[in-house]
């Protein structure tokens, strides 16, 4: 019934009994209908792995919400938390820190060109919160470009960016905030039928949207360097590129929301790396250290970090740079270079995720398409390949979702824990899983998706 430890403060029930009634009673879960759900109790992980309290383990496709980049109870990451907690835990904004200082300096390392200092917040919401009002501030203009297809996070400026039904419940929400379609071959907004004109029409639209709203006004455009959520979705190459030039032909500010796509998610630090690309301002969070304690941030240009030199940068959170969060990473980049696990992730995606999920397609009349990178990968899956059909209708939810829903269930029921989104599965596995559980992994999708074949008119 107990767990044992030896200040006797961690003794409470661990029995999955309790946990579940004690969830069900007082928890408020995330983007769902309390009455629907019926959360799993997690006892304990290792690596790519989970498990409840039963020992019923589940190979994790989906790393928690595509943040567990490092893996399940990394022993060296389990043993910094443990490290710092005995050194310092609490450390208010306003004064230097060692773990904090270490973390900036490694972070603006890291990320691309000259960019060299960094806001730290809880989460990957605020950091977007923040770099949309550095944009503003900084320009002195008001409007901000962000795409339909995109997730920017919940709060009330992020979910105001966020261009997916989850940010409906919020509006109207913050003003200045103008809509623009990224390239999607797949689902071409432009007709296009290459990747190369869907670049070009993709930043013609965008050219066009810049202008119709009066370049003048737009502070910045914002960009998931690959979309996540809503779809992974790849850039053709040219198009970041041709996002940088129109942003400076116009003086416009590029925030690349890399809370998602970076720190390993591509194979890069940070994913506009494979494209050579500078933005102005970059969010992270997540996979910066896989979760293990809340953090976020912004990574700034020099010119925009010369704004708030004498000017008071209007902005500060409880938590940012928190001792403990900023430890881990640190401790995290230095496993991850240690361990070459960027390495790991590139190898993966080419020799071993893409090609197993291009083999499923192969033999499963419902996928769609199968695109990625890294360990960052997309099924979409649809009635009919010939017209496209989405297997279940946009944002489809209760009996018009039951094809997704009977597709999650058998992948559960057979130990993999998928990642679905509409009607799309997500292979996003930690950075740190080995070839043999991909496949393991791949080989319970293939039956799964016997049951979404069935539903496909085409054969
Ligand atoms: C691209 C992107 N930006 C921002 C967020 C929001 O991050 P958080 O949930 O840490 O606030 C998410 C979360 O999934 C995300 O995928």
């Amino acid at each position: 019934m107990s767990m044992l430890d030896e200040t006797g403060l961690l003794s409470f029930p661990t029995d999955e009994e309790t946990v579940r009634k004690n969830d069900m009673a007082h928890v408020l879960h995330s983007w769902a209908a309390q009455g629907h759900i019926d959360a799993v109790p997690i006892a304990g992980g290792e690596g790519a792995w989970f498990w409840d309290p039963n020992g019923r383990r589940y190979l994790d496709f989906s790393s928690q919400l595509v943040n567990v980049n490092i893996g399940y109870q990394h022993p060296r990451l389990v043993a910094a938390v443990q490290e710092q907690a005995g050194r310092m835990l609490s450390v208010s904004p306003a004064f230097a820190n060692d773990a904090r200082s270490e973390a900036a300096r490694l972070i603006a390392d890291l990320a691309p060109g000259d960019l060299d200092m960094v806001f730290f917040t809880s989460g990957g919401a605020e950091a977007n919160e923040m770099a949309i009002r550095m944009a503003r501030v900084h320009s002195g203009r008001h409007k901000i470009l962000a795409a339909y297809r995109s997730y920017h996070g919940s709060t009330a400026g992020a979910s105001a960016l966020t261009g997916e039904p989850r940010r409906w419940a919020t509006e109207p929400g913050m003003p200045g905030v103008a809509r623009f379609w990224g390239p999607n071959l797949y689902r071409s907004p432009f007709h296009a039928t290459t990747e190369a004109e869907e670049c070009d029409r993709a930043l013609q639209h965008l050219r066009d949207t810049v202008v119709a709203e009066g370049a003048h006004t737009v502070a910045a455009v914002i960009l998931e360097t690959v979309v996540g959520t809503n779809g992974i979705l790849v850039p053709p190459d040219g198009y970041l590129a041709g996002v940088r030039a129109l942003c400076d032909e116009f003086g416009i500010l590029y925030i690349a929301d890399e809370v998602m796509a970076g720190f390993g998610r591509c194979g890069e630090w940070f994913a506009v790396d494979r494209w050579g690309v500078r933005p102005d301002l970059v969010c992270f969070a997540k996979g910066v250290n896989s979760g293990y304690v809340p953090l976020g941030g912004v990574v700034l240009s020099p010119a925009i970090a010369a704004t708030f030199e004498d000017l008071a940068f209007p902005g500060g959170l409880t938590y940012s740079g928190h001792p403990l969060a900023c430890a881990t990473a640190v401790a995290s980049i230095r496993i991850f270079r240690e361990e070459g696990i960027l390495e790991h992730v590139r190898e993966l995606g080419e020799t071993v995720i893409g090609p197993a999920l291009r083999d499923l397609a192969d033999r499963h009349p419902s996928i769609g398409e199968v695109r990625g990178l890294g360990v960052f990968w997309a099924l979409e899956l649809v009635r009919d390949r010939s017209t496209r059909e989405p297997l279940v209708p946009f944002n489809a939810s209760g009996l018009a979702a039951a094809p997704m829903a009977e597709f999650g269930k058998a992948c559960k029921s057979a130990g993999l824990w998928p990642f679905i989104h509409m009607n799309r599965t997500h292979v996003c596995p930690p950075c740190v899983i080995t070839a043999d559980e991909v496949h393991q992994g791949v080989a319970i999708l293939d039956r799964a998706l016997e049951v979404a074949d069935r539903y496909t008119t085409s054969g």
